[in-house]
């Protein structure tokens, strides 16, 4: 191989990576699970009409919309949509908002479109498939965490020793390495009453916000930047993750049963 085609191989191969490092979300087997667990939960008049608007595709096959639409500019603007970011020892509502929006006026915008009798049947897909982006996106707790560090973005961490960092060890990394599939996931969640439903379903959007901040706090503190992550720290956190995740789906359909059922 000749130096110069070496040379574009290298330049090729580390743009690939800084792209794919660049795209934080709960990876695609997070947001599918919860799509899964959402339906589960869904009354039969409102699973009717979500399946015919979105011709049969299921919440699991949508849920990765948002993220899917990361990468084309023409929908630059929602960006901000994914996450909020305000002092912990601060309320949302007395922080500064950021203009281009943030998770949670981007989920309430999603719902009051969605309500709106007056939607044209194109919005009404999209902000559907959104919406059930964000109420993932919501649950994952670095996506309510410090702006200085970008959710935890930038604090390098290894994973099974390879270069990761914090906000996507929480995104994928974790569940990744659990090896399971998303349906699997999402029939091996706990096992819930229906009071404990009843109650996860309970609060509004602000409410669910401030309990990821509150596991957020605890994430920073779980690891130091350069730490080695590994099966240890799965064993201590695969559990919230398992529990953000049900929650998530839980909570999902109850904000869908109040649009169409
Ligand atoms: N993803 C990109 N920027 C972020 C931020 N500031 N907080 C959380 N998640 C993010
Ligand atoms: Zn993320
Ligand atoms: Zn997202």
């Amino acid at each position: 191989m000749s130096k110069q085609v070496f040379f574009i191989f290298i330049l090729l191969f580390s743009f690939t990576n800084i792209a794919a490092n660049d795209n934080p979300k709960w990876g695609s087997t997070g947001h599918r699970a919860i799509g899964v667990i959402a339906e589960k939960h869904l009354t039969k008049k409102a699973k009717k009409q979500i399946n015919k608007l979105l011709q049969g595709q299921s919440l699991a096959f949508v849920s990765t919309y948002g993220d899917d639409i990361k990468s084309d500019s023409r929908y630059a603007k929602f960006y901000t949509w994914h996450y909020v970011n305000f002092p912990f020892n601060s309320k949302y509502e007395n922080s500064d908002k950021n203009p281009k929006g943030d998770i949670v006026t981007g989920i309430n915008t999603c719902i009051s479109i969605l309500k709106d009798k007056n939607t044209s049947q194109e919005d009404q897909i999209f902000y559907l498939k959104f919406l059930v982006h964000l109420i993932g996106d919501l649950h994952q707790p670095l996506h309510v965490g410090r702006g200085e560090d970008k959710g935890g973005n930038d604090i390098q961490v290894r994973w099974h020793n390879k270069g990761t960092n914090l906000h996507r060890v929480w995104d994928s990394n974790m569940i990744e390495s659990w090896n399971m599939g998303y349906t699997e996931l999402a029939k091996n969640a706990k096992k819930l009453n229906k009071p404990q439903i009843q109650s996860i379903q309970k609060g509004t959007v602000l409410d669910w916000t401030y309990e990821s901040q509150k596991l957020a706090i605890q994430v920073y503190k779980s690891a130091e930047i350069g730490e080695k992550l590994g099966y240890k720290y799965s064993y201590k956190h695969f559990g919230t993750v398992r529990s953000q995740l049900q929650k998530s789906g839980i909570r999902l359909a109850k904000i869908l049963n109040d649009i169409y059922g």
